[in-house]
């Protein structure tokens, strides 16, 4: 296989880290502390062009392809993971739009979503359909024109601020995931409000609320694609939003493994700095290692997705195996700071809280697992 980051792709990575540099750095500890969305900062994201970067140039996006996002998205998590799972979800939002939208839907939204003008979100989970969204109860049902949406939606990121969701709801009698269907829910429909807002572990500057519907009406023409192909859509665009993921933690990880090096050549004990004992030495070199293979094999699926290639399968692995290596290498970059890495005084402690998602969410490592089992034994 012949892989090569090219001059665009490098310079989009640049891009993005100074943008980190500039607008991430100097805040990100503070929004952490006080739990602040940084709404003005994810506007300047969104201008950037940030987060249409899988939208080809004729709707809007910078038709950049998976393996720019994948760079830039590293950036923007090696500074700040909370504003890079705002990027991911909102470059997520793009997708169903993007496969499944009519010209005159991908004219309404697709655009502004690719030129961050609007903020979109992706409201699949409900408090007892989680894994397994296929037992959904959220109900959408067809009167003459209009449908109307009841149900409860949670976890859903920067739901309090999305100006339109991608909603997948129960349309017909069938169950598990037959029977779903997408919608696209504007911001302000009457019917449609913002529930309890959850207070997190970490990602404490990416906003996690509830989204509810009572009898909430939408027009007909918010259908994207067919009824009951709801559940197809969703796992098409999480397959990409795992891209997402997947690179998050990459950057989450780097972020540590710089910490912990830092660290190591200050801190002296037994009169030399700790970065000489080789006990410090070889967690960096397992950190390194891993770093490095998570990295290529989530490069690898957006390689693939860049391709117009399948890519399930790597999106998964990319996912189990990156978000996996966040938490380890957190672990251990804690562990070499010692002490003073369990007190707020030290970056590393924000990163241990922010790694722990990865491996929960867009898929937890356990519904990864199964989908690499399906897709390898049924090849
Ligand atoms: N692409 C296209 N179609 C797909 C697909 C894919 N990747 N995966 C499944 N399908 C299709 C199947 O082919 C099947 O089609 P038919 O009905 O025509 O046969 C259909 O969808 C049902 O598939 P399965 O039988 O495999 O469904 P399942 O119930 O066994 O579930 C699963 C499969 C992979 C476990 C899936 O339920 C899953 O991914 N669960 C995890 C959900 C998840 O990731 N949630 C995260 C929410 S988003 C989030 O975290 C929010 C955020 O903002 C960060």
């Amino acid at each position: 296989m012949e892989f090569e980051i090219s001059n665009e792709q490098e310079m989009i990575r640049l891009m993005a880290r100074d943008f980190a540099k500039k607008e991430l750095e100097p805040f990100a500890s503070e929004w952490d502390r006080k739990g602040i969305f940084p709404l003005e900062t994810i506007k300047k994201m969104g201008n950037l062009g940030l987060f249409g970067m899988m939208v080809p140039t004729e709707f809007g996006g910078s038709g950049a392809g998976a393996v720019a996002y994948s760079l830039a998205l590293q950036e923007i998590a090696y500074t700040c993971a909370s504003s890079a799972v705002t990027m991911s979800v909102a470059n997520l939002a793009t997708e169903p739009l993007l496969k499944f939208g009519t010209p005159t839907q991908k004219e309404k939204w697709l655009l502004g979503l690719a030129q961050g003008m609007l903020l979109g979100a992706f409201a699949l989970t409900e408090p007892n359909a989680g894994s397994d969204p296929g037992s959904m109860t959220t109900t959408a049902v067809l009167k003459k024109d209009r449908y109307i949406i009841n149900g409860t939606k949670v976890f859903i990121t920067h739901g309090q601020y999305a100006d339109i969701i991608n909603l997948i709801a129960r349309t017909g009698p069938e169950k598990g995931t037959r029977g779903l269907s997408a919608f696209i829910i504007e911001k302000g429909t009457p019917g449609f409000t913002i529930g309890s807002k959850e207070d997190k572990l970490g990602l404490r500057a990416s906003n996690t609320v509830e989204l509810v519907f009572n009898d909430c009406e939408i027009p007909v023409e918010n259908l994207l694609g067919n009824p009951g192909e709801g559940f197809k859509i969703a796992m098409l665009a999480l397959d990409s939003g795992r891209i997402g993921i997947a690179s998050q933690a990459v950057g989450i990880a780097r972020a540590c493994m710089d910490e912990a090096i830092a660290y190591s050549k200050e801190r002296k004990q037994f009169g030399k700095t700790i970065n000489s004992f080789q006990a410090i030495q070889f967690m960096i070199a397992d950190a390194a290692t891993k770093i490095e293979a998570a990295s290529w094999l989530t490069l690898a699926a957006a390689y693939r997705k860049d391709r117009g290639l399948k890519f399930t399968k790597e999106a998964s692995m990319a996912k189990l195996f990156s978000s996996e290596t966040a938490n380890t290498v957190a672990y251990m970059a804690l562990q070499i700071h010692g002490g003073y890495g369990y007190t707020k005084n030290y970056k590393i402690e924000r990163l241990f809280r922010d790694a722990r998602a990865t491996t929960i969410y867009e898929g937890t490592s356990e519904i990864q697992r199964i989908v690499i089992a399906r897709e390898t034994i049924n090849r």
